[in-house]
């Protein structure tokens, strides 16, 4: 699946429909999901016992080349990138999952071409970067460079404040990005959001025309695609409409919910996610990828190697013996890099990206039971922070029995915000659950917790059950053990 594709499966022509309709018989009820996501967890040992053949099988392949009479031997075996192809079965589909002689196959292969970037993109470029917030810069400094180019060489001095908007809601990396990359914080704007955290499309334009109004220059809007803490997914339809009117770069840091693009059931949350112009993913938050495993992809053709490119011929010879347009490391901002490609390839190759559609569709079912279970539990103290999740968060209080049916004073909400604080604690020294917990500020609301379900690990109902007994048992131990409640 290229770029072009992942982003259009969000648009919802008719191909796209029976493409969509066609998928969806993979699974026709919740059952069926269930029992496609039982038969990936049960082959979970395997996959864990494929680690230990990795080693053997890099020992056996001589990667390692410790041993001093091996150095003569030959460890790479050099093929043109068009045979390569031919060599090594890249193509990733959706339902084929690979046996673990198949993936060791693959993996001896991998080792004994040692090619670095696997990606087929067909249109639009993309990168891997380390970590999402690099990647929410890769769009900045991507906006920046095509609005005015002659900043990579005589910098930003005498422009006036190039602004970026983003919403109250979003990730802190986008601020940071603003002090890292010369913008300064107080032109990164922060924009309203709505009761579900989405970002207010009124706020955004009528926030563009004051800085307009003020003489900056608005260049760039961050929506969010799974928001940290709520999980919510900005209206990209709506937010690119207004990017179009005033011209601005529209990017999506879809790091959390990026990965809703395997889902079957779920993938119009990303609707409109075809019209920005970049966004970020990270396969290492739902997906489960091994950290960290970042991707920035934009739909600009050439806008990449165009900005970040150098010409630094000690180290991108351009009169090599292979077509060089598969060195892709100039695009980036590092030099060296690991083949970070490698490994959300693998993943995908070995289960066919359908299982994780499967998985993605279940933690967001298994997040809706879970709202279920908290709603039902409302007696026992469980309160929710939001009605409804767009995403695979949930948010909730745990009031315990001596702050029940009180009345909710200034002082009882402190109370009841230290609540989360102290029952994490007891978790790590307890050892029996992880689960975080967090406040949201602006929101002037205290700490509460935060579940996020994700494709690993695989969680069912009688868990979820564990979960909420533990935290009950927990908060009611932590207040006998204190005299003074929570304090
Ligand atoms: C929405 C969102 N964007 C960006 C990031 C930053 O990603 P990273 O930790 O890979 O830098 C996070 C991390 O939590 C996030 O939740």
């Amino acid at each position: 699946m290229n770029s072009d594709q992942i982003c259009n499966q969000s648009n919802g022509n008719e191909q796209q429909q029976q493409q969509q309709q066609q998928q969806q018989q993979m699974y026709n009820s919740p059952t069926d999901l269930i029992n496609s996501v039982d038969s990936i967890r049960l082959k979970l040992t395997d996959d864990w016992k494929l680690l230990s053949s990795i080693y053997d099988l890099l020992v056996d392949e001589k990667a390692f080349c410790t041993a001093s009479h091996e150095w003569n031997e030959k460890i790479v075996q050099f093929e043109q990138p068009k045979e390569l192809k031919k060599l090594i079965d890249l193509k990733i589909d959706e339902n084929k999952s690979l046996t673990m002689p198949e993936i060791e196959k693959i993996c001896r292969q991998i080792i004994k071409y040692s090619i670095s970037e696997l990606c087929g993109y067909v249109h639009g470029d993309g990168i891997f970067s380390p970590g999402g917030s690099i990647s929410n810069m890769y769009g900045l400094v991507l906006a920046r460079y095509r609005r005015h180019p002659n900043i990579k060489t005589g910098g930003m001095f005498g422009l006036p404040p190039l602004v970026l908007f983003t919403s109250q809601e979003s990730h802190y990396s986008l601020k940071k990005a603003a002090h890292w990359l010369g913008f300064g914080m107080n032109n990164c704007i922060e924009v309203a959001t709505n009761e579900r955290g989405q970002m207010s499309i009124e706020d955004l334009e009528s926030k563009i025309l004051d800085i307009k109004a003020e003489g900056r220059v608005p260049f760039f809007v961050n929506a969010t695609a799974g928001t940290t803490v709520l999980g919510a997914f900005d209206d990209f339809e709506k937010v690119a409409n207004i990017c179009e009117k005033y011209n601005l770069w529209l990017h999506v840091d879809a790091c959390l919910g990026g990965s809703a693009l395997f889902c079957y059931k779920y993938r119009q949350l990303l609707k409109g996610l075809h019209r920005s112009n970049s966004f970020s993913w990270n396969p290492h938050k739902s997906m489960g990828a091994p950290l960290q495993c970042s991707l920035f992809i934009t739909r600009e053709l050439e806008l990449l190697p165009q900005c970040n490119s150098l010409a630094v011929d000690y180290l991108f010879q351009q009169d090599k013996f292979y077509d060089i347009s598969y060195d892709t490391g100039n695009k980036s901002i590092q030099c060296g890099r690991k083949v970070d490609a490698f490994k959300l390839w693998l993943m995908l190759k070995a289960r066919g990206y359908g299982s994780f559609g499967h998985l993605l569709d279940y933690a967001l079912d298994i997040s809706k039971i879970f709202v279920n279970k908290l709603k039902q539990r409302k007696d026992h103290g469980f309160r929710l922070v939001l009605d409804e999740f767009q995403y695979t968060n949930v948010c909730f209080w745990y009031i315990p029995k001596h702050l029940r049916n009180l009345e909710e004073t200034e002082e009882w909400n402190n109370q009841l915000y230290e609540v989360a604080p102290k029952v994490k604690e007891l978790m790590i020294r307890e050892g029996t659950l992880m689960l975080g917990y967090c406040p949201l500020q602006y929101r002037n609301v205290g700490n509460f917790f935060r579940m996020v379900f994700t494709c690993f690990p695989i969680i069912n109902d009688s868990e979820l059950d564990f979960i909420l007994d533990e935290i009950e048992r927990l908060a009611e131990q932590c207040h006998k053990h204190t005299s003074n409640g929570f304090v």
